[in-house]
Order: C-alpha cells, then structure tokens, then sequence
C-alpha cells in the first residue's frame, strides 16, 4: 500500500483527491487542506515555497510515499524548490491543461481560469508559449472562485454572478474550450457549463495528473493496489469547510 500526501491551500485539491481513488483505490491518503493561509493566488512565491515546505515535512512524517501539490498556484511557486529540497521525493503537480484545448478548439480561442499566481508563473507561460502562435489564449483570473468554495456556495445567484463575471469575458473572446487552473473550480463546473452553455468544454487536469501518479509509483516501485484504503483529513485551520466539500464527494 502506498501513502499518498495531498495538498492545497485548502479544499480544491480535492477535486483532484477524487480522481486519485478512481485510478488508486486501495491505497492511504493524507490530505492537508491549509487553510489558515487561504488564498495562495495573491501570496508571494516565496510565501507559498515557505508553506510548502512546511506541509511537506509534516506529510512526510506522517509516512507519505509521493506528494501531489493538488495546487497549480503552489505547483507554480514551489515545486522545483521542493524537488531540489526533497530529491528522494517524488512530487506530482499540476498543469493548466493548455495542450488539449489547444489541439481541440474550433474557434482558434481557447480560455483559461487561473488565480494571479498560477497565471504569472514561468511554468504556465512556458507552456502558454508553446501554442500562442497557433490558437489564441485568453486569461482571466476566477476572481472569487476559490472564497465560494472555501464556504460551500456551488451554486445559487451568488455563485452564479461571480462565475459569470470572469467567465464572460473568455466567451465573449469566442472560447470554445475553458481550462481549468485551479483545482477549486471544478467544484463551480456546473455553474461553469451552465452559463458557457453546451458548445463550449470544460476541461479539468485532474484525471491527467491522477494518472501520472499512478505512472510514478510504478516507476519507483512503490507497491500499490494491496490495501487497505483509508483517508485522513488535516487542516491548518478550521476544518469544516474541507469537511463540507468532503461530504460532497
Ligand atoms: N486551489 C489552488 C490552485 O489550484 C489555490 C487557490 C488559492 O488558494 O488561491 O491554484
């Protein structure tokens, strides 16, 4: 049984904690939800490197085998330090799914949803660089996504207006596909397909990233598959909203 440790700056990393168990069903996870320092998206890097560190240390005494940063804003800041910090770590991160949106779209107009932090990294400009001469990309980030969530408001007018606000303008560019750039916002994806109505396809990295841990644990040899599963939910601070969003799944 493999020890798999999660983290994000709070519930989010959730919707990728979902995908895991499909494709690892029997193996023991340690979610860490911090909370307490939610949200990265306007957080310096060095901040979030800091917190990062910090969560990693407590995952790994709790006997984690790999760590998924379920975070693209700390997957932006810190994970090259962490994998120079913690060589004999295997760390699993995530991607703004550009490269399917891109190679998928219609209109030439592909959208992302990011927070500021995630959207101004050198990893998704690298990637972003890749294909800006060949589709349009437009940005915007989810402002105020990642506050609805933390407080369990996936849907109603609030939810709705919010969504609508960042998200109009990437249909408005003419968007046929929306990425996904923080793991917080494939909970607001039936707002999302609501109002971009059904020409228009969400795509979330999740599944992608939950297969590559699957990847990364067979290339370490780390046994998996043997049971039994178990979850453990930890937060910096107070745990009801993970509760509530974990209640959900
Ligand atoms: N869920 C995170 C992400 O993927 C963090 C959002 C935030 O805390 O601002 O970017």
């Amino acid at each position: 049984m493999a020890t798999i440790g999660i983290f994000d700056s709070g519930c989010g990393g959730l919707s990728v904690y979902r995908e895991l168990i499909k494709v690892l069903p029997k193996e023991r996870f340690l979610y860490y939800s911090d909370n307490a320092h939610c949200p990265y998206g306007e957080k310096t890097a060095a901040y979030i490197r800091q917190r990062a560190r910090v969560i990693t240390d407590e995952l790994l005494a709790k006997g984690a085998d790999i760590i998924v940063v379920a975070c693209n804003t700390a997957t932006a800041a810190a994970i090259g330090t962490l994998r120079e910090e913690y060589p004999a770590v295997p760390f699993v991160g995530m991607e703004p799914a550009v490269k399917p949106a891109a190679l998928g779209t219609q209109t030439g107009v592909i959208g992302v949803l990011a927070t500021a932090g995630t959207l101004k990294g050198s990893k998704y400009l690298n990637t972003r660089g890749l294909y800006e001469d060949d589709v349009r990309i437009v940005e915007h980030v989810g402002q105020g996504f990642v506050e609805l969530v933390e407080a369990g408001k996936l849907d109603g007018p609030e939810a709705e207006s919010t969504v609508r606000a960042s998200l109009q303008p990437l249909l408005d560019a003419g968007a046929d596909k929306i990425v996904l750039g923080c793991t917080h916002y494939p909970f607001l994806r039936p707002v999302i397909e609501r109002i971009a109505g059904p020409s228009v396809q969400v795509i979330d990295p999740a599944p992608a990233v939950a297969r590559q841990t699957l990847r990364l644990l067979q290339e370490r040899s780390i046994p998996v598959g043997q049971g039994p599963f178990s979850v453990e939910l930890n937060s910096s601070g107070d745990p009801s909203a993970l509760r509530r969003i974990f209640a959900l799944l």
